[in-house]
């Protein structure tokens, strides 16, 4: 396999998100869009280098928590895309691989997609490729400039554009793959003599011209997939493009979706066939749902969710970081948390697991055995094991374990007074 390594651009402001949070840190389906992009190439490359300086050191901390293969890199201050590959040559002086360059604001672009675009560079034999889209309106794109051969020439900004290099739909998507040893001088060599004084990263595609390496497009087929976010109406956009794709994949793997104007399923969510997913329940994070289930309507999954066969999430049911095993149903206006449940268990409604204590700010588990059945109305205050089998008779609040096949109910006991009201 090719040594290849990424650089994504996250250094800059992100001003039209009007926000606190920078930019590639505002989330779709509660994963945030740099993740997206992180996640796209780690099957490709074997290191990640991630660009940043506006709020580096949030970024920075998301970085590490969450990927082992990735450093982040400080630009201060920001300069321009081409200053800010700049940055990571300090960290590849002798490396003699590839270097993929995507932005940490464009989400929807796909694996197929970046390895296809990595196949055409190497079956060329390129050294430097950039991937392009044609836009019908292609406003605030760098423009793709073509020799009459039709060969690349440059990339022009909007900013610097004539009107005739402007009427050209041919754009740059923002995705570029170096052979580094071959492009590396580019970065000493770019100025800032252009209309925004900035450092283009683009000018490398005249300067690989100029040294006669061959530079060639990937022209993007669905120019959906290099869709940046600048604002938080590009943010809807995007989950909404995202969650019609994901929705589009499981009813062609045989899940059916009711109706899927009102369902919204992360991309990370794997639902095995013949499960029906009702109207408005919404499902982010990471899951995991088996075959021949029913969830919802307006059932609520919140990540790390893992959900065996035959299973039935009904109405207003909301459930987090639990396993629940096979043939295992919770039908109405539930809570489950933290918790691991067997398999042939009911689960009354308005159960609730009680996971957390406000007081010391800590979660605790809650684990029911095999053919446990849960009264109407009851709370588990964890942390609590329902053994094998046992009853929980309605409206019971639980605190203690319960032994196997026993009932357990705390509800004080049923008074009947005959004719009281005929007496008041
Ligand atoms: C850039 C391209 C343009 C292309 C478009 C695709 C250049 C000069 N232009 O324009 O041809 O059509 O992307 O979306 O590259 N960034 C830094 N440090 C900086 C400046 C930017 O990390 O000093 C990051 C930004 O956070 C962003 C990315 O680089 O993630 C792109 O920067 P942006 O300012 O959005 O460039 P565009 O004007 O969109
Ligand atoms: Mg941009």
């Amino acid at each position: 396999m090719t040594n290849i390594k990424s650089v994504i651009l996250a250094a800059g402001k992100g001003t039209r998100m009007k926000s606190e949070t920078p930019k590639v840190l505002h989330k779709i389906f509660e994963k945030p869009l740099l993740g997206y992009v992180l996640d796209n190439v780690k099957d490709i490359t074997n290191e990640d280098f991630v660009i940043v300086g506006h709020h580096a050191e949030e970024v920075t901390e998301f970085v590490e928590k969450n990927y082992a293969s990735a450093k982040t890199v400080l630009q201060s201050p920001q300069l321009g895309t081409g200053h800010a590959v700049s940055m990571v040559c300090p960290h590849l002086q002798n490396f003699d691989g590839q270097v993929l360059i995507l932005c940490g604001d464009t989400p929807l672009i796909t694996k197929e997609t970046l390895n296809k675009f990595v196949e055409h560079h190497n079956s060329n034999n390129s050294d430097l490729t950039v991937m392009s889209t044609i836009f019908e309106n292609p406003t605030n794109y760098g423009r793709i400039i073509r020799e009459n051969d039709n060969s690349l020439k440059c990339i022009v900004e909007e900013k610097d554009a004539t009107p005739e290099q402007k009427a050209v739909k041919e754009v740059n998507a923002g995705i570029y793959l170096l052979n580094w040893s071959k492009i590396k001088p580019a970065f000493s060599q770019l100025t800032s003599n252009n209309a925004q004084g900035e450092y283009y990263l683009t000018d490398i595609i005249a300067w690989g011209k100029k040294e006669k390496l061959n530079v060639n497009a990937y022209i993007l087929e669905n120019n959906e997939e290099i869709y940046g976010i600048n604002s938080r109406s590009n943010l809807a956009t995007a989950t909404s493009i995202m969650n019609t794709r994901k929705l589009n994949s499981l009813m062609d793997n045989g899940v059916t979706i009711v109706d899927p104007s009102s369902t919204w399923i992360s991309e990370d969510t794997e639902i095995g066939a013949d499960t029906i997913i009702y109207p408005a329940t919404y499902i982010e994070g990471k899951n995991t749902i088996g075959k021949n289930c029913k969830i919802g309507p307006c059932a609520h999954l919140r990540g790390n969710v893992e959900i065996a066969d035959n299973c039935k999430i009904g109405n207003f049911v909301e459930v987090k970081n639990s396993k629940i095993d096979h043939h295992t149903n919770a039908g109405h206006l539930s809570y489950i948390g933290d918790s691991e449940l067997g398999s042939n268990i009911n689960i009354g409604a308005g159960t609730i697991t009680a996971n957390y204590n406000p007081l010391t700010k800590t979660k605790s588990k809650t684990i029911m055995k095999d053919h446990v059945k849960i009264g109407s109305n009851s709370v588990l205050v964890a942390p609590v094991t329902i053994e094998d089998g046992a009853n929980i008779g309605a409206g019971s609040i639980i605190t203690k374990n319960i032994p196997s096949w026993s009932l357990a109910l705390t509800r004080s006991p049923l008074k009947i007074l005959t004719d009281w009201v005929k007496k008041q």
